[in-house]
């Protein structure tokens, strides 16, 4: 198992995180997100399980040492956790975690921890059904709630809630969401909306940002105190509720984290990105299914992350959305 040289960007940025989209398709359809009416790729176009445990097996003797698995929908990908057993194997993989709209989670939670899954996010906007039906165009807020309490008796190391939120849109479900987190001693997160909608809706006016999200907070529940980071990279600025209970703000528009980014993505056809926003992929599946060697792969892997900006650049005047929306490349 010869270790390789760790993957550093032209800003000193060392990468260790990987996020892997195993499918571009979706159950549900979050107005942020997936349009209604859109065409996934074609199954032959996805890599497979073998394929993705290669580029894994690769990165990690990289240095990239956690993994999260994300879509569209993973679950909505047949034998997810059989991947996720190969994934848990490759040495030097030490946190391999999951987002998931929680949908089809709880008849599924069981045999992913058992498969060795370390961590779960569930995707959860808003607690009234009706608003619920609105943001995502469909009607199964139940089977969410049913996924939340079946990955909470499985002793993952960690069920984590997700919450992106809309201005004009999901101001009151903030406050619920707090005390259903609390409640339960689950982790939340709010996200803010990021120009990565396929129905290209997005704006600064849409984006209620965390800093509003923590008033609201703080106006009931008095005031938060900060948290540490659970490691040096992470994207959400943490925070404790009196009670305890932990609270974060992913505020990629208005206070953007790039500078300690250590992300990479791929996505569920074999394109390397170094960014969310990037406008360029590098096409891995090609390489691997054209029979290329560790080495031209690795180079590819070297080239993508040597061209990575230094930021986003979602608050500049020459901003250009990417092609593609979220659930193309993996969130
Ligand atoms: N802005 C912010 N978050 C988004 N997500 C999906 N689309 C967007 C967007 N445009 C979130 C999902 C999920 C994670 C994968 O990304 O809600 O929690
Ligand atoms: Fe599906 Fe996730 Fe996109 Fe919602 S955000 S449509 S759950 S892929």
């Amino acid at each position: 198992m010869n270790q390789l040289p760790p993957i550093t960007d032209a800003f000193g940025r060392v990468h260790r995180n990987l996020r892997v989209s195993v499918t571009d398709r979706c159950n549900i359809r979050c107005l942020y997100c997936m349009p209604e009416d859109v065409e996934f790729l074609p199954s032959a176009e996805v890599l497979s399980f073998e394929e993705i445990e290669s580029v894994v097996s690769l990165l990690a003797r990289m240095g990239i040492n956690r993994i999260r698995l994300t879509g569209g929908e993973p679950l909505v990908r047949n034998e997810l956790p059989v991947l996720v057993g190969k994934l848990k194997s490759i040495h030097g993989i030490k946190d391999l975690a999951l987002t998931t709209n929680g949908v089809l989670l709880a008849p599924r939670a069981k045999e992913l921890k058992l498969a060795g899954l370390d961590r779960v996010n569930i995707s959860l906007d808003t607690l009234d059904r009706e608003t619920f039906h609105h943001l995502t165009r469909r009607d199964c807020l139940s089977k969410v709630l049913e996924g939340i309490d079946a990955a909470l008796e499985c002793n993952f190391s960690q069920v984590r809630l997700n919450a992106v939120s809309i201005a004009g849109l999901t101001e009151d479900a903030i406050l619920p969401l707090a005390y259903f987190a609390t409640q339960r001693k689950i982790e939340l997160r709010f996200i803010e909306f990021m120009p990565l909608d396929g129905d290209q809706n997005w704006g600064q006016d849409k984006v209620l940002d965390g800093k509003q999200i923590r008033e609201i907070i703080e106006a009931e529940f008095g005031e938060l105190t900060a948290a540490p980071r659970d490691y040096e990279a992470q994207p959400s600025v943490d925070f404790r509720f009196a009670n305890g209970g932990k609270i974060g703000f992913i505020n990629p528009v208005s206070e953007p984290f790039c500078k300690s980014c250590d992300r990479l993505r791929i996505t569920a056809e074999g394109k390397l990105r170094n960014c969310l926003f990037s406008l360029q992929e590098w096409d891995l599946k090609s390489l691997i299914r054209d029979g290329a060697s560790e080495d031209v792969i690795e180079a590819a892997i070297r080239e993508c992350v040597g061209k990575k900006k230094a930021s986003h650049g979602i608050d500049s005047r020459d901003f250009v959305r990417p092609q593609k929306a979220m659930y193309q490349i993996g969130g």
